[in-house]
């Protein structure tokens, strides 16, 4: 049977929580993505979540918190670590930290490493659930691994209604790319996700950023994997689409569907993984706009760049 999609109310967040403290799987808006919740503590719980996602077990979870104090009780933070906290909670920033010995989010949630991911969402709902649950809940974009992430509650209808217990539907989500995520462990933080908090706001913050992945150092374990894939195949950079193409727009172009006709990055970010869905529905090849570098433009061109590796 698939699950209930119901606009949060006291009544209906009470029963998420009811269903996350035996051990069941809710699917909630957060301002990034819509992310499927577990209880960070219980192992079958987080078992469930790997299971219906298809995700591998080496591929760590992040802890949601409902304040920034709650998720400093989990993780040991330095205290640049913690301004950055501060600066950017609640929000789309998630911070790997080491854990505390005695964390609650379970081995399997950190897929046994020593840290952990932390973030403090934004949402309203996410925040609502959170707050009443009050503990951390894992979650997962609530996609099966490697497809595009849900930014509204159908999305994650159509992908998983008959795999989880309920749907929180708080409309589409605002930010669009999931958090960015920083490793800010060491003396200077380095960029393992990019995301809507760009690398400018991180250094205004705690200079010194660099990127992941250079000089052998560790990204996180989930950029490693195809990602983002849609069915259709991806030409990026397309001045204009071919017969056969349909063409997701930026700008000032006669597009298919336009990411953003005014040429908004912002924009561009919220509506990226629908347009995706909606085209990937009826064209079996998408040609897509330049998007520029700068700012925000950097972490949709690596979505984007994902999405169309076929490898
Ligand atoms: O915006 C978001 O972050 C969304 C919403 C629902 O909060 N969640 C999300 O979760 O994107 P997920 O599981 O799709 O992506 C988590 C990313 C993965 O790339 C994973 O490898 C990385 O965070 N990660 C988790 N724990 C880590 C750790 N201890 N060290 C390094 N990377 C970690
Ligand atoms: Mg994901």
């Amino acid at each position: 049977m698939p699950a209930p999609v119901l606009t949060p109310s006291s009544d209906v967040i009470a029963k998420a929580v009811a269903i996350l403290r035996s051990g069941g799987l809710v699917a909630m808006p957060t301002e990034t993505v819509y992310g499927l919740a577990a209880d960070a503590a219980n192992p079958e719980a987080v078992a469930a979540i790997y299971r219906v996602k298809e995700r591998p077990v080496f591929n760590p979870l992040i802890a949601h918190l409902a304040f920034p104090e709650a998720a400093f009780e989990q993780g040991h933070f330095s205290p640049a670590a913690k301004a950055l906290a501060n600066a950017f909670w609640p929000g789309p920033l998630t911070l790997v930290v080491n854990a505390v010995p005695a964390t609650t989010v379970c081995d399997l949630a950190r897929a046994g490493l020593d840290t952990l991911a932390l973030r403090v969402p934004a949402h309203p709902v996410a925040r609502d659930l959170l707050g009443a649950f009050g503990g951390p809940l894992v979650a997962p974009s609530a996609n099966p691994s490697g497809r595009i992430s849900p930014t509204r509650a159908e999305h994650v209808a159509t992908d998983m209604g008959e795999l989880v217990d309920l749907i929180l539907d708080g409309g589409p989500c605002q930010e669009g790319l999931e958090s960015t995520v920083v490793d800010a462990r060491g003396d200077a933080p380095v960029l393992l996700r990019q995301g809507t908090i760009t690398p400018g706001r991180i250094a205004s913050v705690w200079p010194g950023l660099t990127e992941g992945g250079q000089d052998g150092r560790p990204v996180s374990p989930g950029q490693l994997l195809r990602h983002y894939a849609p069915d259709a195949t991806l030409r990026l950079n397309a001045d204009k689409a071919a017969p056969n193409e349909a063409l997701l727009g930026f700008g000032a172009v006669d597009a298919t569907l336009n990411l953003s006709p005014s040429g908004d990055l912002a924009e561009a970010a919220a509506n990226l993984f629908a347009m995706l869905r909606d085209l990937d529905r009826s064209y079996d090849r998408i040609a897509v706009s330049p998007i520029p570098p700068e700012g925000l433009g950097a972490a949709i061109n690596d979505r984007l760049a994902r999405a169309a590796n076929r490898s």
